[in-house]
């Protein structure tokens, strides 16, 4: 009895009410509830998100607007690419939405998350380092910069000497380990050299005195 009286009241609402240009009240009723602030302005128009009497994808939707996310899929980069079953996968299965304005449909859970599916694992002494040091907080996490300069300029004692490339002979774990063979420069170390204190030749412009390393290179 109580469905038919629904049912009734479904098919006068239907009559009712003559479709607006946007989502109609009807929509508006089943809908599950409000999405995000961030979708806020997609709400009335139910297309954005969903294809009517259509069981194709609903990422292809998603998709269309979140160009970051598609290019990272698309190249194998960054979270969304590199993790193997995002791909093919519908978005909803990790993202959520209508559950209110201020609902964090993201749901990163910044504990348990594995930075070895980023672009950047984290390796050596950068296992210890706060997110927040690498993350700014208001930016999004994807635009944390990514080459070793882009970070550690300040910290180069070479001042720019030896390039940018400070993986070339550096690692992550400390700055003082550096690999370098020396070999490859115009002075290869021969005899004696090769026992030589690399201080004895370089003093202190490994720590950054271009001067004084320009002086004991012959070419320069
Ligand atoms: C910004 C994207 C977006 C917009 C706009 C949007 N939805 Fe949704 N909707 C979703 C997502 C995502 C889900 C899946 C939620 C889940 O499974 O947790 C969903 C689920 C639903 C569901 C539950 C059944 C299903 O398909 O999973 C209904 C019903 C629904 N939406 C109706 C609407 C109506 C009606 C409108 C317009 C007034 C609308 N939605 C606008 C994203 C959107
Ligand atoms: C018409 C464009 C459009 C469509 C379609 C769309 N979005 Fe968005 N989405 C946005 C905008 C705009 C924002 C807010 C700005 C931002 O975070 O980039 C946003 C934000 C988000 C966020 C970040 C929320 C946060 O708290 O930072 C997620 C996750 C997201 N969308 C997932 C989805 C999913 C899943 C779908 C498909 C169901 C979808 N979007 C469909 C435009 C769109
Ligand atoms: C040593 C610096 C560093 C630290 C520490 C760090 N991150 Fe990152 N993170 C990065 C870089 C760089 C990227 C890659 C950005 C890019 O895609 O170019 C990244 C990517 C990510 C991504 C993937 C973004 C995407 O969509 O591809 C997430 C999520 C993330 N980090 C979360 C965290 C969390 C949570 C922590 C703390 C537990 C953390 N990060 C600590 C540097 C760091
Ligand atoms: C396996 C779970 C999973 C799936 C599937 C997934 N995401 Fe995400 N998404 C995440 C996680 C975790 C984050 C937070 C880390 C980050 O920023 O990349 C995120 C972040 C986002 C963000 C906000 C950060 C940004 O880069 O703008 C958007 C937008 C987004 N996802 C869109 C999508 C879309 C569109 C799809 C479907 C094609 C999708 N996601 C599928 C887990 C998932
Ligand atoms: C997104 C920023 C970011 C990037 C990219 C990055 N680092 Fe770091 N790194 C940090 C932060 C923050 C710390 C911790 C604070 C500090 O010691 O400078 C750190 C710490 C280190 C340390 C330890 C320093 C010490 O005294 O304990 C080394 C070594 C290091 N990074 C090397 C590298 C190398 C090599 C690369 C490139 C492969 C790199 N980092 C890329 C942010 C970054
Ligand atoms: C061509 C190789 C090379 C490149 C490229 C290079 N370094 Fe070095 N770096 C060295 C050598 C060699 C030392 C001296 C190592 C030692 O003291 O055992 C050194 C020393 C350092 C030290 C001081 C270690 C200490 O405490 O004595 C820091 C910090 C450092 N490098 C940072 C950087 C940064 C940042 C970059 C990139 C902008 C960079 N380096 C690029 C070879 C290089
Ligand atoms: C006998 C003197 C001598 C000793 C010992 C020596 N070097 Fe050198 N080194 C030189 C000379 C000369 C050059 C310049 C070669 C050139 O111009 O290509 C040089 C170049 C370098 C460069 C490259 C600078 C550049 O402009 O590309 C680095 C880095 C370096 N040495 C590190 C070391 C380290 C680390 C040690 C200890 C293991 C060491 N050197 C020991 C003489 C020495």
């Amino acid at each position: 009895m109580r469905a038919v009286v629904r049912l009734a009241l479904a098919i006068g609402v239907l009559l009712l009410i003559p479709a607006a240009g946007n989502a109609n009240v009807l929509e508006k009723l089943v809908m599950p509830g409000e999405v995000i602030e961030g979708h806020a302005k997609l709400e009335d128009k139910c297309e954005n998100c969903h294809e009517p009497f259509s069981k194709e994808s609903q990422a292809r939707l998603c998709l269309t607007c979140h160009k970051d996310v598609a290019a990272d899929i698309d190249g194998g980069r960054g979270f969304h690419g590199k993790r193997p079953d995002v791909k093919g996968t519908e978005c909803k299965h990790c993202h959520t939405d209508h559950k209110g304005r201020g609902e964090d449909i993201v749901r990163l859970d910044r504990e348990t998350f594995d930075h070895a599916i980023t672009d950047l694992p984290l390796i050596g002494s950068h296992a210890r380092v706060k997110c927040d040091s690498c993350h700014e907080p208001k930016r999004k996490l994807r635009d944390a910069p990514g080459q070793c300069n882009d970070c550690h300029r300040n910290d180069d004692p070479h001042r720019g000497r030896l390039g940018e490339m400070c993986a070339d002979c550096h690692d992550t774990e400390q700055w003082p380990k550096a690999r370098f063979d020396h070999d490859k420069t115009k002075f290869a170390l021969k005899g004696a050299h090769k026992k030589t204190d690399c201080k004895s030749c370089h003093g202190r412009e490994l720590q950054g005195d271009p001067d004084k390393m320009r002086k004991l290179s012959p070419a320069r």
